[in-house]
């Protein structure tokens, strides 16, 4: 039996550059693994099968599955596994817990089944399962280019506390993409901003994210939700990804306890988390 742990990631940074003619987004990005992290347990078994302790996610869309079968059929089809996934990231948040769920199986399923890959393979996996994978497969602070595939590690950074505030609706990325108007395009100098500093191992901050008033247009409980973290923490709030997560980040661990407490009060899910460092064990991380 094996456990790997599959962090959420909150964007500091998004920014949209246009549509690309395979109908995905050029986007530029700063991704960041923080501490809410769901856990995923690997043991050899004939056939794969998974076991969850959510029944929202049906198995032909789930990317824990999806990734097992494609590790298995390029590189062991011999083998079978029994994984086990405790869901603690909310979903469709904006928090990339598919995504990371996806690449924990990778890197569970690589040092089970002794898989000798290159990152590069891993990273062509990644994409076919979906855009934020790749990211995963790095994991810390990272810089993310083109549909999210070009992924630029970044130093960790010093220590940053930050409350998640999620209003309970449950947001369609593509949705989201696909509702943005034609002429909305971004130059990224927010996200470059943001990386800059993250480059010279300062704390990144926050820049801006290009989905936010597509998504507020579309799911008006994420705007209040915005609307009343930012009172708390002003300049300093984000919607992460598509939404509908808010990330606020505050000075300290008192700082954000007591603000995620307040947030609380208006039925939100919150979660205090800070910045989890790059993992070794990640297929990319000393690329
Ligand atoms: O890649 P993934 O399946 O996670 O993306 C979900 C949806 O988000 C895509 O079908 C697409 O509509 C949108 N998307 C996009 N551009 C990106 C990433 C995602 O348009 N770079």
């Amino acid at each position: 039996m094996l456990t790997v742990r599959a962090a959420a990631k909150i964007n500091l940074s998004l920014e949209i550059l246009g549509k690309r003619p395979d109908g995905y987004h050029e986007l530029v990005s700063v991704m960041r693994e923080v501490t809410l992290v769901d856990e995923l347990r690997v043991s050899h078994s004939d056939d794969i099968a998974l076991r969850t302790n959510t029944t929202d996610i049906p198995d032909g869309v789930n990317l824990v599955l999806r990734a097992a079968r494609a590790m298995q059929e390029r590189f062991k089809p011999d083998q079978g596994a029994h994984l086990s996934l405790e869901k603690r990231i909310p979903l469709a948040a904006g928090l990339g817990g598919g995504s990371s769920d996806a690449a924990a199986t990778l890197v569970a399923l690589r040092q089970l089944w002794g898989v000798d890959a290159t990152c590069h393979d891993y990273l062509d996996l990644a994409s076919s399962l979906g855009s934020d994978v790749s990211f995963f497969l790095y994991g810390g602070t990272s810089l993310v280019e083109g549909r999210g595939e070009r992924v630029v590690p970044l130093p960790d950074g010093p220590e940053a506390w930050y409350v998640l505030v999620n209003p309970g609706v449950r947001v369609s990325t593509a949705h989201v993409f696909n509702s943005l108007a034609s002429e909305d395009r971004w130059e990224g100098s927010a996200t470059c901003e943001v990386a800059a500093r993250s480059a010279r191992n300062e704390d990144p901050g926050i820049g801006t994210n290009s989905l936010q008033t597509t998504l507020f247009s579309l799911y008006p409980d994420a705007e209040r939700c915005f609307e009343t973290t930012a009172e708390l923490a002003p300049r300093r709030t984000i919607v992460s990804g598509s939404g509908p997560t808010v990330v606020a980040q505050f000075d300290g661990a008192n700082q954000a306890g007591a603000a995620a407490a307040e947030l609380a009060r208006y039925g939100y899910w919150t979660a205090t988390v800070r910045n989890r460092p790059r993992k070794g064990d990640r297929p990319c991380a000393s690329s």
